[in-house]
């Protein structure tokens, strides 16, 4: 069994000055489901966000339309005031009509209470990562990158961050605010924000995958990958989220789940060293 200790994963400074393990913890499972809700065990999730701090990882990734506020209010509860120096993430931009609904709203006033109420749920002064859902196309970019940057410069956001975003959108909110992270889906078998990683590592910009584990299963189902499993004693999963944290130093895999086992699973994959024979052949896989 891999070493149990998110530090095994390295290291990376958001914004330069802000140090996280890289292998963090996505607290959008731990609501109910369609993201809407109490999550089924509320005790479990608790259980989960509290073994966060004891098995080393220190980055946590949320919204406030998880739930909607059900993952923010969970997390201010079990972790605050965050004495371990966890840092959590949070973003704003959506709203929710429904389960598994996601109307985007980018309206200054809107994002503006976003952050103030993620502020009240999480019991913190400022947000150390927050980032916008999704840029609206029905509210001007500079509304919208313009209240960001204000947010920055009152001190109710320290570092800000951009979520599903083309290399052009990071220019352009460039020229408001430093951006610190972005937030693309990319995992083993989906590698179509491999511009933006680029773009990331070359202006060292935290990048974030999410839905890291998917692709689990094109490495069980593969001979030469299964191979690498045996000799890691590792799941295909295991294996995903150990190639995404060898494909760049910039990035911050944050596996979520409700469950304290599966949680554990997702953290051994950060003492998962693949060597570079290992890394090649599953980069042909998942290419
Ligand atoms: N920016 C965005 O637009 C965006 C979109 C989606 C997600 N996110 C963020 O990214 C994070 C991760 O994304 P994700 O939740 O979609 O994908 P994921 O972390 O790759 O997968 C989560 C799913 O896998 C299951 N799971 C987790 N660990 C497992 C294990 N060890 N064994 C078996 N099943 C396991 C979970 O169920 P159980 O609860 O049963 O374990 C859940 O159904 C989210 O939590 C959220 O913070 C961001």
């Amino acid at each position: 069994m891999p070493n149990l200790d998110a530090s095994a994963s390295g290291t990376f400074a958001i914004g330069g000055d802000l140090t996280v393990n890289r292998l963090g913890f996505g607290a959008m499972r731990i609501t109910g489901e369609g993201i809407w809700g109490p999550p089924k065990d509320r005790d479990e999730a608790i259980r989960v966000l509290k073994r966060l701090p004891d098995i080393g990882v220190n980055f946590i990734d949320t919204a406030e339309s998880y739930g909607p506020y059900i993952s923010e209010e969970l997390i201010g509860e079990a972790l605050a005031p965050y004495d371990k120096g966890t840092i959590v993430a949070t973003k704003s931009g959506l709203t929710r009509t429904g389960p598994g609904e996601w109307p985007v709203l980018g309206r200054p006033e809107f994002l503006r209470q976003g952050v103030l109420m993620s502020l009240r749920r999480l019991k913190l002064e400022r947000l150390d990562l927050w980032q916008l859902h999704r840029i609206d196309d029905k509210t001007p970019r500079e509304d919208q990158f313009g209240v960001i940057a204000e947010m920055q410069k009152e001190g109710l956001i320290r570092h800000a961050g951009l979520s599903e975003v083309s290399v052009d959108d990071i220019k352009e909110a460039s020229k408001h605010f430093k951006v610190a992270t972005v937030q693309n889906l990319y995992n083993f078998a989906n590698r179509k924000s491999e511009a933006v990683l680029k773009y990331c590592e070359e202006n060292g910009i935290g990048f974030i995958p999410w839905f890291p584990l998917a692709g689990g299963e094109l490495v069980e189902g593969h001979a030469e990958a299964k191979a690498i499993m045996d000799k890691h004693g590792a799941s295909g999963s295991q294996i995903a989220l150990a190639w995404l944290l060898k494909r760049s130093k910039v990035m911050l895999p944050i596996p979520g789940t409700g469950k304290v086992k599966h949680l554990e699973d997702n953290v051994a994959a950060a003492g998962i060293d693949l060597s570079d024979d290992e890394f090649a052949t599953l980069d042909k896989i998942a290419g």
